[in-house]
């Protein structure tokens, strides 16, 4: 719920409290328009070419469908028409309806109330609703709101021309408007003029109950239910209720770094979809995991051109990503005197390819979704494989190396031997080869795919030695890794010393001393450390933690929720109690400055992954769903579902109970015991002295 109207506050406002559907998002921008505001409604997919100089493909504008003139005696009624008695907007989370309510009184003594409400619907994302009533005491009032016949604009996009048609009826005192996008290029078949038909035919009411049981059967497999920390709490809820308006399933777009609810970052996709919102999607809403990668697999043609223009084999991600795959970085920005600053993530971020493959296996683990695995996870995880394998050069030492690249930390440019990089690099070599034996093992369909994939004899075998060959910066003495070749040698400083975190650290330092000193921008070793647990057991994730914590400046967003994660794995709970609520007000307390141009997806997914995977601690490998709670001790419950292998697992939580309500059977490792076949049923676990019971099951009464 928003009170009021602040002028300096109203931007961050309107992209709190957009509505969206993964197709069509519109911010929540007042009807009425004000200076304040940057209105803007956007289409998943849909990109024009940027203006500016050196800009690339960015969201198209959208007309602004939601536009209403209240007029009172035929005078237009604005919140600087007299003083305003009441104006608050609510956003139900629950069922995705922005409300408003807005009571003016005019210089004449008159009161003025106006009300509405505007949702994207949820059961049938091409269609948009808004209902708006006007009421003045003793005088006439109506809105200016176009005429009856349909208004069917095209809005030409760089892969086709995107349709809305809009109709608005006005019964006496009210308005309705219906809205209806349509994208030839996602398979949607019928005329935005027909699915606007058929809406108006349904009338408000029924397609409202239509979106309101689509949210309530979306929030049921996904709400995170917090006790003892009420802010968490709603913090969690506004994740969750963003996330679920940003992912669509079509497999023709992805979600941009700011979702659908603002410009920031021009629509562009990063790996925060893959490794920050996905997870979320993997548990809560396998069909649209599945097509937002489908979107990766679609792209591959444009990922295996931009390998082969840098001389390297296999597939190489778009550090960002819009409708064609091409890398659409822009090539500089303009620093704080005018000057042109060059941005090298577009030639050197190249982790991208292991995120989007490490989504693609994280995904397989979660569904055991074979039909996805042949027809595109595979083939994504062989075209990363063979990137690496290209990339990886041998040098004096005899070991392999990954020269001149940027790691998550963007602070330090063309380094080498990125430990997070290389990491994952080793990772995806690994599972690339488990996944061609895996193939091969398997009868016809696996062979095909590989004969498809043109996998050759022996491919594998020589993934693995490049895998074992890697450098990747371990001490094993310190149980640190060095974040890329030369940083211990780097200018030693603590983040705190320099400014209260979060900052931005090349503000506060200066790029030059940036560039040499110790101080990164978000997790990046610790980054590995939370998406690869195997790899980087407890005791190493432990030294790594404390090493790198207190040089972060988290001048990314994407960083105090990971912190979160992994402080609650190595213990460290009062860390990751502050570093989750800093994650939460990344929006709500707009901690970036930034929160106008649109909510911060990764680190909404992030939230949520540091509730469900941290605090939670549940996790999945191939052979079981892994749960392993430590929740911070303010926290009395936490409970959330997750979708595993079809079977929906209520994890529940509350001291030193652990309840887990399956629906169908699944395998499920407790702590630290091994995986267990557990029966369609209620389960209880205990911890004593810190370990968790064996799960016995229980009789429901
Ligand atoms: C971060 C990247 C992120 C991008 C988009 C940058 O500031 O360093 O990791 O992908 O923002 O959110």
């Amino acid at each position: 719920m928003v009170d009021g109207f602040d002028v300096l506050r109203e931007r961050e406002v309107e992209s709190w409290l957009s509505v969206g559907n993964g197709v069509i998002g519109t911010r929540g921008s007042l009807e009425d328009d004000d200076d304040a505001s940057n209105p803007g409604t956007y289409v998943a997919g849909a990109y024009v070419q940027g203006s500016d100089e050196g800009s690339g493909p960015e969201l198209a504008p959208v007309p602004d469908w939601i536009r209403l003139v209240p007029l009172v005696s035929d005078t237009a009624v604005t919140l600087l028409t007299g003083t305003v008695v009441e104006l608050h907007r609510a956003l139900d989370l629950r069922h995705g309806v922005l409300t408003r309510t807005w009571c003016q009184s005019l210089d004449s003594g008159l009161q003025v109330w106006f009300r509405s409400a505007r949702f994207a619907s949820m059961a049938d994302p091409q269609i948009l609703v808004l209902w708006a009533e006007l009421e003045a005491d003793g005088a006439e009032a109506h809105f200016v709101a176009g005429g009856e016949e349909p208004v069917l604009r095209e809005i030409p996009a760089r892969i086709g021309a995107v349709e809305l048609a809009t109709v608005t009826r006005c019964p006496p005192g009210q308005v309705v408007r219906l809205g209806a996008v349509r994208r030839p290029w996602a398979g949607e078949e019928r005329s935005a003029a027909k699915v606007l038909a058929d809406a108006d035919r349904q009338g408000v009411t029924r397609l409202f109950e239509r979106h309101r049981a689509a949210w309530e059967r979306r929030w049921g497999n996904a709400d995170v239910v917090v006790e003892g920390d009420p802010e968490a709490q709603r913090a969690l809820r506004f994740a969750v209720y963003h996330l679920i308006s940003a992912g669509e399933a079509s497999g023709t777009s992805s979600i941009g770094a700011r979702g659908l609810t603002g410009p920031g970052y021009h629509g562009h996709v990063f790996w925060d979809t893959e490794v920050f919102a996905l997870p979320f999607f993997f548990a809560a809403h396998p069909p649209t995991a599945r097509g937002l990668l489908a979107y990766r697999h679609r792209l591959l043609p444009a990922a295996r051109a931009k390998a082969a223009a840098m001389g390297y084999r296999g597939a190489l991600y778009p550090w960002e990503s819009a409708d064609t795959g091409e890398e659409v970085t822009p090539p500089f920005a303009y620093g704080p005197s005018g000057e042109r600053i060059p941005i090298l993530t577009g030639s050197q971020e190249h982790h991208i390819a292991a995120d989007v493959a490490w989504a693609t296996w994280s995904y397989w683990a979660w569904t055991g979704d074979e039909d996805f695995l042949l027809t595109c996870g595979a083939e994504i995880l062989v075209e990363t494989a063979r990137f690496w394998a290209s990339r990886a050069r041998r040098r004096r030492d005899g070991r392999l190396h990954i020269g001149k690249v940027i790691g998550p930390d963007e602070y330090h440019e063309s380094v080498d031997d990125n430990a997070f990089t290389n990491l994952l690099a080793r990772w995806n070599l690994e599972r690339a080869a488990e996944i061609v034996e895996h193939l091969s093992d398997s009868r016809g369909d696996g062979r095909e795919v590989l004969s498809r994939l043109a996998c050759q004899s022996g491919e594998a075998e020589r993934w693995r030695r490049v895998a074992a060959g890697l450098v990747d910066g371990f001490d094993p003495a310190s149980g640190l890794y060095e974040q890329f070749a030369g940083y211990f040698a780097l200018e030693d400083l603590a983040a705190a010393e320099l400014a209260e975190p979060p900052f931005a650290a090349d503000v506060v330092l200066g790029s030059r001393r940036l560039r040499r000193s110790q101080i990164i921008k978000q997790a990046d070793v610790l980054m590995a450390a939370h998406m690869l647990p195997e790899a980087l057991p407890p005791e190493v994730a432990t030294a790594n933690y404390r090493y790198y914590e207190p040089r972060t400046s988290h001048g990314s967003s994407l960083s105090p929720a990971i912190h979160a994660a992994v402080a609650a794995r190595v213990g460290a709970a009062d860390d990751a109690l502050s570093y989750f609520h800093m994650a939460a007000g990344i929006d709500l307390g707009d901690e970036m400055g930034n929160a106008a141009q649109g909510v911060h997806m990764a680190a909404l997914g992030g939230l949520w992954q540091a509730a469900v995977a941290g605090f939670g601690g549940a996790r999945v490998g191939l052979d079981a769903l892994r749960v392993d709670p430590r929740l911070p001790p303010s926290w009395r419950r936490l409970a959330f579902p997750v979708t595993f292998r079809g079977a929906r697992v209520e994890v529940d939580v509350a001291g030193n109970t652990l309840t887990l309500s399956l629906d169908a059977p699944a395998r499920v490792a407790v702590g630290s015991r091994p995986p267990v076949r557990l029966r369609a049923g209620r389960h209880v676990a205990r911890r004593r002295l810190g370990e968790w019971s064996a799960p016995k099951e229980v009789a429901l009464r």
